[in-house]
């Protein structure tokens, strides 16, 4: 059922292994600024996807796109596990999934049996902070107005169950790496009984990436436990688990990695299971592994199957050209409107403090119905796609979400749209 790079590469998609070569391996030499601006090399890969007709899309945030070659697989996963249903379940899918797993989990720098397949981002989170145990009368916990709207309600409903106490901050706007920084730093002292902290790496609302490792090593000398929702980062900037120094984290491989919808998964270092009590429907026989602490059921196989053909596409093009690619596509709308007085671009340009998402505000333009209405004129006027985000504690915003699948041409456009609508839309 695996794909192989091979015919990944040469299928129908005729996206033959050369050219394939990122630029980046290909001139080893050149800056990576430069490899990531060689526009026929990513002509190339966009050509992979399907985009919509009718619009720019530049809300990929939602989910990702699968690039051609991937839904060709998929497809083919469907069919097969349509037609053999379970005399295929129980002769052999197992292995398959396994061999998708480890595939999964030497992607991500851990060891396979620190990994368990949810459907998506949420149902991770929410087996980790529902199943966190060691919060009680006495101890808090933390997460921030940019965390993802059912991450802070599952980590209210669980401390509200295990009877902890709930501290809330507000990020720091206009964000800078110190800032975030010292905000931490300074909830970590005021509340001595903070037991865990929620972070979000790359925000949904804002695009803001947060210093996880530094923030995750201020908690763990101060006794503090750390979840990460990694639902945005992981595909869209270039790290190994490991290197977060966190011990909880949930996310999804169907935005960033291309992968079908419905796939996610959840890692909890081998030392730290215990702090993550077991599902509900989980029996005494499996409490030494990973899978009993998230029990989801019978789920799209045919998408979990598909998975180490969504690596082998992210594989070919290679995470540090991606990552650059995704950032430059970022950088160039960013530019052309930073300084405008109208337009506040809600990322600082420290490349530690963003990734591909950046939203921005039009002048006193703070309600959510005020950013609708600037999504809205973007897509009725000048027909680019966007979405207009809440929740933020400044204001709300609009969310701009290149892909692979974007041109230069895409930001351009998006650029000149905001010169023109901007003046028009600020208020006072
Ligand atoms: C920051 C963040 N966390 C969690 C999620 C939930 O991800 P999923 O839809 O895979 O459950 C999202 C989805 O957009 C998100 O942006």
């Amino acid at each position: 059922m695996s794909i192989d790079r091979r015919t990944l590469l040469t299928g129908a998609a005729a996206f033959a292994a050369a050219p394939l070569a990122s630029p980046l391996a290909r001139a080893a030499s050149a800056s990576q600024g430069a490899a990531a601006q060689d526009e026929a090399y990513w002509a190339r890969v966009a050509a992979q996807y399907d985009r919509p007709e009718s619009v720019i899309q530049l809300e990929n945030g939602n989910w990702g796109m699968m690039a051609r070659p991937v839904l060709a697989q998929y497809q083919q996963a469907v069919a097969r596990v349509n037609r053999d249903t379970s005399f295929y379940a129980r002769r052999g899918m197992g292995r398959d999934l396994m061999a998708a797993q480890q595939r999964l989990a030497s992607h991500l720098g851990v060891a396979t049996n620190e990994i368990v397949f949810t459907r998506n981002a949420t149902e991770a989170l929410k087996s980790l902070i529902g199943g966190y145990n060691r919060i009680g009368p006495g101890t808090a916990v933390l997460h921030a107005d940019l965390d993802y709207d059912s991450m802070q309600a599952s980590l209210v409903n669980a401390a509200r169950l295990r009877g902890a106490r709930v501290v809330k901050i507000d990020l720091p706007e206009p964000a800078t790496h110190d800032a975030v920084l010292a905000a931490y730093a300074a909830a970590f002292a005021a509340h001595r009984d903070l037991k865990l902290v929620l972070l979000t790496h790359i925000s949904h609302r804002t695009g803001l990436m947060l210093p996880v490792r530094a923030i995750a090593d201020m908690a763990r000398a101060r006794g503090i436990d750390t979840i990460l929702d990694a639902a945005h980062s992981l595909g869209q900037v270039d790290y190994r688990l490991p290197d977060l120094g966190v011990d909880f984290i949930g996310f999804n491989l169907h935005k960033w990695i291309g992968a079908p919808l419905g796939v996610g998964a959840m890692y909890i270092r081998a030392e730290r299971l215990d702090a993550i009590d077991p599902d509900l429907a989980d029996d005494h026989a499996k409490l030494e592994s990973i899978a009993s602490r998230v029990h989801t059921g019978t789920v799209d196989f045919a998408a979990l199957l598909t998975l180490p053909a969504a690596l082998d596409f992210q594989a070919a093009i290679g995470a540090p050209a991606r990552e650059q690619r995704l950032r430059s596509l970022r950088d160039r709308w960013v530019r052309q409107v930073r300084t405008h007085p109208d337009i506040a671009v809600l990322t600082p340009d420290d490349p530690r403090m963003h990734g591909a998402i950046t939203s921005f505000r039009v002048r006193r333009c703070t309600s959510d119905a005020d950013n609708r209405a600037v999504a809205q004129a973007l897509l009725e006027s000048h027909g680019i796609f966007t979405v207009q985000r809440g929740g933020v504690a400044a204001g709300a915003c609009v969310r701009v979400t290149p892909a692979l699948c974007n041109t230069m041409a895409d930001v351009d456009a998006l650029a000149k749209a905001l010169q023109e609508l901007a003046p028009r839309m600020a208020k006072g």
